[in-house]
């Protein structure tokens, strides 16, 4: 029997966490989103994090601009898929069963669901997630929650106490030990100003699961480079960093597409003299970077993990039984439900540690 792939198993916790979710589980107290990892964007806003992010996967679907666009935390399953020919598309747990191919409407979806969400109270941003998963050939197996940003001062129309429920939106995603800190700093602006920085000190003071993120190095002012920044010698990061650049607001407006500002890229990199020797700069190094640690970090917890989807089955079995085995009503059919797929969870788990590919801690 082949052993299963990571992507499948984080197919399958994804199905989990998403029903724990429909039974009143938040994103912040889920035991399964506990142990595992996931990478959260954090940083001031416009500083690039959506943009990142949306590098990370490879596709153009998340809303991006000046302000604050992302509203609410949005949770990304990323699964690779691997057939290297089959179709991506993405799902909504809030839509559960329908596939989309097209990505553009998956934009359309979040910002959608982020109106129809926030419509119904009056607050400008909600830390009640938005989950998706993308099924995709071309992607690592990743978690990411992309994070409204952070801002110093409240602008009009906005409540003042926007700054300190920002904050403490991020705090909420960011304090479990699990949570790979992707710190996004402009690199236009100075770095003892960084928000994402100070934010990510708070929780991790000794930078064990902090990466930096530099932005914008395009845009730095002409005669500057962020090389001390890149090379830890400003401030140095247990993780280290990674300089990226992205599409700017003309590129977007223009709809330059993912791979031309890809190559565009590389070509910046490789034809500066202050990065041409680097090779902590740009997206594939930050998203192989990203997929080796959540890899890593999920095989040492895989037993943990494992043990809790046993306890569930047999607590879901024994409330099972004390209805009699009656799965014709809806709690009965909920509770079926549950099992059966922590049922395939816990195969799954048990195929890849004793496949060996679990780090052999049991
Ligand atoms: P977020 O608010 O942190 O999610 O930031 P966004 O990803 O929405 O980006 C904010 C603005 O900065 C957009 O207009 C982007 O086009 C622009 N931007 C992001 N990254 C870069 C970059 O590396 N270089 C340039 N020139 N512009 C960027
Ligand atoms: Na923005
Ligand atoms: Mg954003």
């Amino acid at each position: 029997q082949q052993p299963a792939t990571f992507g499948q198993v984080v197919g399958l916790v994804n199905k989990l966490q998403q029903i724990c979710t429909q039974l009143g589980d938040t994103a912040g107290n889920s035991i399964l989103v506990d142990k595992l990892s996931s990478i959260v964007v954090v940083g001031g806003q416009s500083s690039g994090k959506s943009s990142v992010l949306e590098a990370v996967v490879g596709r153009d679907f998340l809303p991006r601009g000046t302000g604050i666009v992302t509203r609410r935390p949005l949770v990304l399953n990323l699964v690779h898929t691997d057939d290297p020919k089959a179709q991506e598309y993405g799902e909504f747990m809030h839509r559960q069963g329908q596939k989309i191919y097209d990505f553009e409407k998956i934009r359309q979806e979040i910002e959608d669901e982020t109106e129809r969400h926030l419509s119904k109270g009056s607050k400008v941003v909600s830390p009640v997630p938005i989950y998706l998963t993308i099924y995709s050939p071309v992607v690592p197996n990743l978690t990411l929650v992309d994070m409204p940003g952070l801002t110093k001062l409240a602008i009009e129309g906005q409540p003042q106490s926007i700054v300190q429920d920002l904050e403490d939106m991020c705090k909420q995603y960011i304090k479990g030990d699990n949570a790979i800190i992707l710190a996004v700093s402009p690199a236009n602006a100075d770095l003892a100003t960084s928000d994402a920085l100070r934010l990510a000190k708070e929780v991790d003071p000794l930078g064990e699961r902090t990466i930096g993120v530099l932005t914008k190095i395009d845009i730095m002012d002409k005669g500057t480079d962020c090389r001390e920044v890149l090379c830890g010698r400003s401030l140095r990061l247990r993780h280290g960093w990674v300089g990226v650049v992205n599409r700017g607001q003309a590129d977007i407006n223009k709809k330059m597409n993912m791979a031309d500002a890809r190559s565009r890229e590389t070509e910046f990199f490789k034809s500066t003299e202050s990065y041409r020797d680097l090779d902590n700069t740009g997206t594939t190094y930050l998203a192989n970077k990203l997929s080796n640690h959540l890899v890593n970090e999920i095989t040492r917890k895989l037993p943990e993990i494992q043990s809790y989807v046993d306890k569930t089955i047999i607590d879901y079995k024994s409330q099972l039984t004390a209805l009699g085995h009656d799965i014709s009503g809806n709690r009965g059919k909920m509770l079926h439900l549950i099992l059966t797929l922590c049922q395939k969870v816990e195969k799954a788990f048990t195929r890849i540690v004793e496949g060996g590919e679990g780090g052999g801690e049991r």
